[in-house]
């Protein structure tokens, strides 16, 4: 089937999904969906890009590329090894990779390719990205920025109503780009001028943190040298446990990064507080940048319908509670922050295809037009108000355990982009994308990977939508009688608990999301957590603040969810006659529907309709329920993989409590009668 491609070469991660007539949906790059925006040249002269690029950066680091992107159009060459490689070239390494994998996997080239850019870069910088397909040997791309790209994505999600006025707030990882975007029957349209921070994203803040650690242990990061490999090595490692925590602060209060620094191990602890007392500075710039974008329209903030929080960096909650002071308007993050410039650009891909003739992209002769933003692609329809939840963020995800090939790891090798001292002296290649179809063996692992992480964009009404992409692997089985901080031991007859006794079991976290921020907000140690659509307290169940009491507000899509950041839960056993069992007491009736799900790592994940079930329980009483861990099979669980147990979600107002959340084997006695599958859909 032909397909539209489109390609978001970030600043630290690349992302790439594809769009044909069955939808949109991102295409893993490696062992995640995306992966590192990191260029490995090897003594050969050759780039390798992606998860082998990662792997080997970390040995010889002396010979990797990192935010390259940052570096276009920059007069000061770029160098690695001593021979100049220009960032155009590494991009384009990049870009043919993706298309390389997107060949291999769909086993025939795309028929057009998006690619984005920030939307903050001038003529200049445009015409210097322009050189990355010409490299790449893509010589009909088309260019559109990364906020047009992520705005169509959401159209396609929440259907932007005509002439609807929203701002895209983009933090990434590199670059901040805030833009007011009018949604038209045929596309969007760009009001005011797009302003933004050229060099302010993710790599920003880790160096903050990287800063606050180094006085933390007495300068000992600034001693190292970066031109001595072993320091290197030291240094990289230092950035990674920064960029690590700096994640982790998004759903945890504190967290505590072990260096390994030439003098011996430090630990560090590092409070949420410390990091936003250190990055608040940066963020009044994006505001700053935001209200200007917004003036320059001859607009308030207003007359925006909401602002869409797009980009990696968009995850810190700091963010939502400046912007939301700055605008005071309703913010949406993306079901996929880090994915949906690359969604949106293959709905773009799609459309441009539908108009034109099926010819592979490679093939096309005439230039790209150097900015085109077609209409939102037809799909199926995406039901009115329909739940728009997101999975949690694994804040740690576990090591995976799927292919190390570089981003392009089907079929033969493909020929590397020559080194070049500049990229006029380089080589045009002309790659032909239909040769080499994957080997079998490949195209089963590209198969079973796309199975395990393919994001279906137009069904995204759905509460199984990620965030974060991890691959399987890593089951982590906390045998049952592990009681959180030691103080409640649970019955030695039961199977896995994830909370109990009014706490979670380790290494289970309660979380709550919503769309002011789908990362999601951990509990803190009084069992609190709030956003604007959910909050949760302790609560009388069975005894003494021994539950949870979840309120939904119905101030937009909300959740509370039991996670295990750390791996996966191995339920097989339990699937055919075990059930996910808890207890609950309704406090006032769900107003929309509940659904009721369970996560292994998106896209392997099942959702129930638990609405009848929760409006016909008494209000007020305490009842067990018992739900057959094969219903959940029965949608699409992998069992054998589980990171998420307990989900409930709802966009309308609703109060519960819940308490003793658990998984029970077969044969328990005592319990309440299992609800039938027919029941829950
Ligand atoms: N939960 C999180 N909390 C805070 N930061 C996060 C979280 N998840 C990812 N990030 C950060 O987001 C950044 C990556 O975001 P993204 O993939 O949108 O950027 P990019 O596309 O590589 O960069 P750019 O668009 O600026 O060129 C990284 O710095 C990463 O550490
Ligand atoms: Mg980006």
């Amino acid at each position: 089937m032909s397909y539209g491609l489109g390609v978001d070469i970030g600043t630290t991660y690349t992302a790439a999904a594809v769009s044909d007539a069955s939808g949109t949906r991102a295409i893993p790059l490696g062992r995640d969906v995306v992966v590192s925006s990191v260029v490995f040249a090897t003594e050969g002269g050759e780039l390798i890009t992606g998860d082998a690029a990662d792997g080997e950066s970390r040995k010889q680091p002396l010979r990797a590329s990192h935010s390259h992107k940052r570096r276009l159009a920059d007069p000061t060459p770029l160098k690695i090894c001593d021979v100049v490689r220009s960032p155009a070239l590494l991009m384009a390494a990049q870009l043919r990779d993706a298309i390389s994998l997107a060949t291999a996997t769909r086993g025939r080239p795309p028929e057009s390719v998006v690619l984005t850019c920030p939307a903050v870069w001038g003529p200049y910088r445009r015409e210097h990205f322009s050189e990355v397909p010409r490299l790449a040997g893509v010589r009909d791309a088309v260019i559109v920025t990364e906020p047009e790209a992520a705005a169509m994505h959401h159209s396609v999600e929440r259907r932007l109503g005509e002439g609807e006025i929203v701002g895209v707030y983009d933090l990434g990882g590199g670059t901040f780009d805030a833009t007011v975007l009018r949604a038209r029957r045929h596309g969007m349209e760009i009001l005011g001028t797009p302003e933004g921070v050229e060099r302010l994203g993710g790599i920003d803040f880790d160096d903050s943190l990287v800063a606050l650690v180094d006085q933390r242990v007495d300068g000992e990061i600034t001693r190292l040298d970066p031109a001595d490999a072993a320091h290197a090595r030291v240094l990289l490692a230092v950035r990674e446990a920064c960029r690590r925590a700096k994640e982790e602060l998004s759903a945890a209060t504190d967290t505590v990064l072990r260096l390994d620094l030439p003098d011996g191990t430090r630990e560090v602890t590092v409070t949420r507080a410390d990091f936003e007392r250190a990055i608040a500075p940066q963020l009044a710039l994006t505001t700053d940048a935001f209200r200007r974008t917004i003036s320059s329209a001859g607009l308030r903030a207003g007359d925006l319908a909401s602002v869409l929080l797009v980009g990696g960096s968009s995850q810190i909650p700091l963010v939502a509670d400046t912007l939301s002071k700055a605008v005071g308007k309703p913010l949406r993050a993306g079901l996929h922050p880090k994915l949906s410039v690359a969604l949106g650009a293959a709905a773009l891909a799609r459309n441009a295809l539908r108009r034109s003739p099926a010819v592979p992209a490679a093939a096309h002769r005439s230039a790209a037009p150097a900015h085109a933003v077609p209409g939102r692609p037809a799909g199926p329809p995406v039901p009115a108000g329909a739940p728009t939840a997101g999975m949690p963020v694994h804040t740690n995800p576990p090591a995976p355990s799927g292919p190390s090939a570089h981003a392009g790891p089907a079929g033969p090798p493909l020929p590397g982009i020559r080194p070049a001292a500049s990229v006029d002296e380089l080589p045009v290649r002309r790659r032909n994308f239909t040769a080499a179809p994957p080997t079998r063996s490949a195209r089963r692992r590209n198969t079973a990977v796309i199975a395990a992480a393919a994001v279906t964009v137009l069904a995204a009404g759905s509460i199984t939508a990620a965030v974060v992409l991890t691959s399987g692997g890593n089951s982590a089985e906390p045998t049952a009688p592990a009681a959180a901080n030691g103080t409640s031991t649970p019955p030695a007859s039961s199977g896995p608990l994830f909370l109990h006794d009014g706490r979670d079991v380790a290494p289970f976290h309660s979380m709550v999301g919503s769309e002011a921020n789908w990362a999601g907000t951990a509990l803190t140690a009084d069992g609190k957590a709030s956003q604007q659509a959910v909050a949760v307290r302790p609560a009388d169940v069975n005894g003494s603040k021994d539950g949870r009491q979840v309120t939904w507000t119905g101030k937009g899509a909300a959740q509370f969810y039991v996670q295990n950041p750390q791996g996966r839960l191995d339920a097989t056993s339990y699937v055919e006659s075990g059930t996910l069992t808890f207890d609950v007491v309704v406090v006032k009736a769900p107003t929309a529907e509940v659904s009721l799900a369970a996560h292994c790592g998106y896209p392997c994940a099942a959702q129930l309709n638990a609405t009848s079930s929760m409006r016909r329980l008494p209000i007020g009483e305490k009842t067990t329920m018992r739900i057959p861990l094969s219903c959940f099979a029965g949608k699409g669980l992998n069992a054998a993989a589980v990171d998420v147990p307990f989900l409930v979600h709802t966009t309308g107002t609703f109060e519960a409590k819940f308490a003793e959340v658990r998984w029970e084997p077969s044969g328990t006695t005592g319990s309440a009668p299992v609800i039938p599958c027919a029941d829950l859909s």
